[in-house]
């Protein structure tokens, strides 16, 4: 068996040689992004592994299917910028990695949220002109505020988990309902009320599609005085401009993205030195109530080795037996 991965970053490198050495299977590691012009270095191979935030072009299955290739394995969770009727036309099976380490991103929710509630970014930035002065930087604590984390997925269960543990008072929002999260009583019935009743509200949900967004200016009127958004979903569950604007009138008190929806191709490069064409980026990334971070929730040395390693061995269920459990169903 031969798989090649794509995309592939300096971090991701070791773990893809040692899941190659442990496995005995050969893994050609290319650092290009996957396109129809970098498909044609996977003729020979038996799977197709990669990883980008560009969408996957349609006339990349039409390659693998040329080169006899019918299994693409993702080494993210997101699906949203692949196209189904490609792979389907094609006879492509595709799998993600639904798990790599949900507590990463719950993490970064509460770390992100405290970053905000003790006005850490411009307390830093102070102390970084020498200037020690206390005020204004007055802080809130998060053990007498209520959380509304919307999706309960693992993502958002290990969030109340977190949330539960700093003393908050935690409601949550989903259309399918988990167990556990039913037993402790916190499920609210619409999200309107979650954004109601919150003074935090937590984004654990998948991409809706382009402009179903969940915060936007309609939303925001329903929406506690004062209240936080924490995104570290998708950047198109928001419409940034109206989130923004909310937050310059004082309306809400902050937000935290991690997540933006015009993000790709920005996050994850290095401008430094550079005047930022995106002005509502840029006046986020000035505003002191604004935290911005290039979509690193996931980022870290536990979640990165799972992706290499989860994507690999769903392709070799998928080259083996025919199936794997992170199979995604096209239909
Ligand atoms: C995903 O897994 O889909 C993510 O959003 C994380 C990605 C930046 C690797």
């Amino acid at each position: 068996m031969k798989l090649i991965d794509y995309g592939v970053r300096e971090d991701e490198r070791p773990y893809i040689e040692e899941w190659s050495k442990e496995n005995n299977v050969e893994v050609k590691i290319v650092s290009d992004l996957l396109n129809p012009e970098t498909i044609e270095q996977a003729k020979g191979f038996d799977g197709v592994v990669a990883y980008q935030q560009l969408p996957y072009e349609p006339g990349i299955f039409d390659k693998m299917n040329e080169f006899g290739i019918h299994v693409l394995s993702l080494r993210n969770v997101g699906v949203d910028n692949v196209p189904f009727d490609a792979l389907k036309k094609n006879d492509i099976k595709l799998t993600n990695v639904p798990s790599y380490s949900p507590t990463a991103i719950a993490e970064y929710s509460v770390t992100g949220l405290m970053i905000l509630l003790r006005s850490m970014k411009s307390m830093i930035r102070k102390v970084d002109q020498h200037n020690f002065l206390w005020a204004p930087d007055i802080g809130r604590e998060l053990n007498e505020l209520t959380v509304g984390v919307a999706g309960t997925g693992r993502i958002g269960q290990a969030a109340i988990k977190i949330y539960q543990g700093f003393g908050a008072k935690v409601i949550a929002f989903d259309k399918y309902h988990n167990d556990n999260i039913e037993k402790q009583g916190l499920y609210v019935d619409t999200l309107d009320q979650l954004l109601k009743e919150s003074d935090v509200v937590t984004l654990h949900l998948p991409s809706l599609g382009k402009g179903n967004t969940v915060i936007n200016k309609d939303s925001i009127a329903g929406m506690k005085d004062g209240a936080i958004v924490v995104n570290t979903g998708r950047g198109d569950l928001i419409n940034t401009q109206d989130l923004y604007d909310a937050v310059v009138s004082e309306k809400l008190s902050g937000a935290v993205l991690d997540v933006y929806e015009n993000e790709v191709g920005i996050f994850n490069s290095d401008r430094s030195g550079e005047v930022l064409q995106d002005k509502l980026l840029s006046d986020m990334i000035h505003n002191p109530k604004i935290i911005v971070s290039p979509h690193i929730a996931f980022y870290t040395t536990t979640a990165v080795k799972n992706m290499a390693t989860i994507s690999l061995d769903s392709m070799v269920d998928e080259l083996n037996n025919g199936k794997s459990d992170n199979e995604i169903d096209l239909n």
